[in-house]
């Protein structure tokens, strides 16, 4: 996938927060931290720091959703993760993203913390973030 794939899938996905430009995502892809999973239809991109891992972003193209994309996805970036050193896993999610709370929740996240107003919407009040976390070893 090129920075550009990646841009073009997050706008599709997001509808109610900025998307990440082609610029963004071409300075993350050259950390030599993170690594891409997915291709054009769903990809997630992940941070891998010791034994640590973060979930920075993932989309589905409304094209492809409710099809097990995310899920596979999801399962091959903690086998990647494990892979590089990973025992733990952390993702930040908005409280009001319901398909992505279920997706997490189903794939073994639980709450760990929560930002108060961290995301901002275009409408309405800011919302809070969830911070969710998943052991991975033995998984
Ligand atoms: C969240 C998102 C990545 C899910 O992608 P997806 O490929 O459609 O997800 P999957 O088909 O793999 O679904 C796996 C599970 O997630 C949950 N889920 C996914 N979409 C859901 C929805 N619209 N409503 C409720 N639960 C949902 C379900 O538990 C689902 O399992 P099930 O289909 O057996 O019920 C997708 O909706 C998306 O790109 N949203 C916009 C971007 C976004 O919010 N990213 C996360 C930011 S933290």
């Amino acid at each position: 996938m090129t920075p550009q794939d990646m841009a073009d899938t997050h706008a599709a996905a997001f509808t109610r927060s900025r998307p990440w430009s082609t610029e963004e995502f071409a300075d993350l892809v050259a950390n030599r931290f993170t690594y891409t999973l997915g291709d054009k239809r769903s990809f997630a991109l992940i941070q891998v720091i010791s034994d640590e891992a973060e979930l920075l972003t993932i989309a589905t193209h409304p094209d492809y959703q409710r099809q097990g994309l995310a899920r596979r996805v999801m399962t091959g970036w903690h086998a990647k993760a494990q892979h590089l050193g990973a025992s733990r896993a952390f993702l930040e999610v908005a409280s009001d993203n319901r398909p992505a709370v279920a997706l997490y929740q189903s794939c073994g996240y639980t709450p760990c913390g929560r930002r108060k107003a961290y995301y901002h919407r275009e409408i309405g009040p800011n919302v809070d973030a969830i911070v969710m976390e998943c052991h991975l070893s033995g998984k």
